[in-house]
């Protein structure tokens, strides 16, 4: 089988894998980093978003090898490095941005590669960029306003919900 080498949360790893295994799959059966979620496997639902070379995603449409070289993110290497969580996954905690949390992993990736490349969206522009990533519990708005809380935007005048 071929081997693979890439770097996961700034650690490198390297493996054999077969030429079909997915990025997803090899992110958690191979290294156990079970917080990437699979919900779909078609490319739909967004719960398995990493980012690749900063680049949000999503993990069941990659082959492992084709990450071969790259930097890989997932959801275990967003908190701080003393443990804490960080601001997104803060805000998300803070305006109850999940339910059963499912897709969150995937929300909390997509999120963090939007405001890396718009710090200060608007509400449309969060719904839209967000529109791969599928939430069966909160009807998302919940979900936006995080993000919008998040970007340090003052979302106090946003109903709960
Ligand atoms: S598991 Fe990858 S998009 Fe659903
Ligand atoms: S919180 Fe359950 S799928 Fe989004």
């Amino acid at each position: 089988m071929p081997r693979v080498s890439m770097k996961v949360n700034g650690k490198t790893v390297s493996a054999e894998v077969e030429g079909r295994t997915l990025l997803s799959q090899f992110l958690r059966e191979g290294l156990k980093m079970t917080g990437t979620h699979v919900g779909c496997d078609t490319s739909q639902c967004g719960a398995c978003v990493v980012h690749m070379d900063g680049v949000p995603v999503k993990s069941c449409a990659v082959f492992a090898m084709d990450a071969e070289g790259a930097e890989v993110k997932t959801i275990e290497g967003m908190a701080n490095a003393d443990g804490t969580l960080s601001v997104i996954q803060q805000a998300f905690q803070d305006h109850h941005g999940l339910q059963c949390g499912f897709c969150t992993p995937g929300m909390v990736m997509s999120a963090a590669a939007l405001l890396k490349e718009n710090p200060k969206p608007t509400e449309a522009e969060v719904r839209h960029y967000l529109e791969g990533n599928i939430c069966r519990c909160t009807g998302y708005h919940n979900i936006v306003k995080a993000v919008l809380a998040a970007s340090g935007q003052d979302v106090s005048a946003i109903a709960a919900e």
